[in-house]
């Protein structure tokens, strides 16, 4: 058998804890696969007298990243999250010659150019297949399977935290705050979950994704990002009344004049496969010239999914290591001196169905008003409906549009919200009508 793989950990919250049981539960597979096996000598932790479960030898433990980086290993996996100190140990161990595996989405969308410019210097690689849907393997899809096709859309599904919270919100009633403090029990949101729920970790993770797919920087800061927390139970039950559910999705698409790029709640057919998506489940559905629409689906957080993605990536490591060789790929899977040119475009040119509620007194009007500014903004009506009102309190009217420009519809809500009969800004959500 080969020399050992010899990896130093950064964390061991839930994704490293899952990294030390996969490679001692999956060993014998590990070791088959790779030729030899994967040792792990030290790992960095903020309390390294925390009672671990399960137990981690107190000998491994370290709160001194130095240990960890002076240590003799061939790879420094960082899971702990956050951009500092993970930038300055990542750009520290490639410069002692380590190669690097990273789930920390949040980094690599801010500092990635950075990483990937001294990985190169140093002749190393720094992957990150846990970065993005948890445990599907799309990183390694997009950046090698997907090689030979010319990439028009993508459709994902890519924070558990928000989809496991609107299906336990929509299929058991869970309210908000209790749905939440559930994806937190089970290890599934960010150290900050507003990250999760303000679609901010979902933007991080479409910047990546459009990076490896278009060959395009956008920053995650420049995307169109809403979250789910401004989303309903009322939201959710009047989808349901016209068929749709709410997901909390990712797009990007590549038009003649640039890269659309959004991450919001969403209504989608409930018929559909991505409306089929529950839980702590991900989905990215992407569509190429070749090869048609094809779906990725699987856990896209918790410990064991993530973990597997992470273990797969020193598996890789490991073997170029074996044969001397690093750099196979781009980092973000492009020449980027042979990419023309694009940039992001207005959202404001955004085309798609609306679904809009409004909250209003129940006046003589009211929808002629309404309805009137849709026309004006040339937005034309699907379909529409209201409950009946109690004495005194607002009532919502839900309207859902025909294909209509973003631009146009939030100038019309605008107007309408300036009227008197108004209770409260207009609620809108966008609708994908996928197949
Ligand atoms: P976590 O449970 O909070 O664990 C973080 C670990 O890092 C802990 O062991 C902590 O030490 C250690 N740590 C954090 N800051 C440190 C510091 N400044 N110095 C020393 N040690 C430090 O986080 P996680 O859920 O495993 O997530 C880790 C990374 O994976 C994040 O980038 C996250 O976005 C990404 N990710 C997570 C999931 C998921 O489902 N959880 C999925 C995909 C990607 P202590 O144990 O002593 O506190
Ligand atoms: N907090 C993230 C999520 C973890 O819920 O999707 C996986 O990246």
């Amino acid at each position: 058998m080969s020399e050992a793989i010899r990896v130093g950990l950064l964390g061991c919250g839930t994704v490293g804890t899952g990294v030390l049981r996969i490679l001692a539960e999956n060993r014998e597979e590990i070791v088959a696969r790779l030729g030899t096996a994967i040792e792990v000598v030290k790992i960095l932790v903020r309390d390294a007298d925390k009672v671990r479960d399960p137990a981690v030898p107190r000998s491994l433990l370290t709160s001194d990243p130095r240990e960890v980086l002076e240590a003799d290993v061939h790879v420094i996996v960082e899971v702990m999250g956050g951009y500092e100190p993970a930038r300055a140990l990542l750009l520290d161990a490639l410069s002692r010659g380590h190669h690097v595996v990273t789930a920390n989405k949040a980094l690599l969308a801010r500092h990635g150019a950075e990483l990937f410019v001294a990985a190169d210097e140093a002749h190393r690689d720094v992957i990150f297949e846990a970065s993005v849907g948890g445990g599907i393997p799309i990183i390694r899809t997009l950046r090698e399977g997907l090689a030979a096709d010319r990439i028009h859309a993508l459709y994902g599904i890519i924070n558990g935290t928000s989809n496991f919270m609107l299906t336990a919100m929509s299929d058991q009633g869970k309210s908000y705050a209790d749905a939440l403090a559930d994806a937190q029990a089970r290890g599934y949101a960010e150290a900050d979950p507003t990250m999760d729920v303000g679609g901010i970790d979902a933007a991080q993770k479409l910047s990546i994704l459009i990076a490896i797919s278009f060959g395009l920087d956008i920053a995650f800061e420049d995307i169109r990002t809403e979250g789910i927390d401004r989303v309903t139970a009322d939201d959710i039950r009047f989808a349901k009344r016209f068929g749709y559910t709410v997901k909390p999705l990712a797009v990007a698409k590549a038009h003649a004049d640039g890269v659309e790029a959004r991450v919001h709640p969403t209504l989608i057919p409930a018929s559909t496969m991505l409306g089929s998506v529950h839980g702590v489940f991900n989905a990215v559905l992407v569509s190429s010239r070749a090869l048609g629409p094809v779906l990725f689906y699987g856990q896209g957080a918790g410990m064991m999914p993530t973990a597997h993605s992470v273990v797969s990536d020193i598996i890789e490591l490991g073997r170029n290591i074996q044969r001397g060789t690093s750099g196979r790929l781009p980092h973000l899977a492009f020449h980027r001196e042979l990419v023309a040119e694009r940039a992001q475009r207005d959202p404001r040119l955004t085309r798609c169905p609306f679904y809009l509620r409004f909250e209003v007194h129940d006046e003589p009007g009211v929808l002629a008003k309404i309805s009137g500014i849709l026309g004006d903004h040339g937005i034309s009506i699907r379909q529409m409906l209201q409950e009946t009102s109690q004495p005194g309190e607002a009532v919502p009217v839900v309207i859902l549009t025909h294909v209509a420009q973003e631009g146009a519809v939030l100038d019309a809500i605008a107007a309408i919200d300036a009227l008197d009969f108004v209770a409260e800004p207009t609620c809108y959500l966008r609708v994908e009508d996928l197949a």
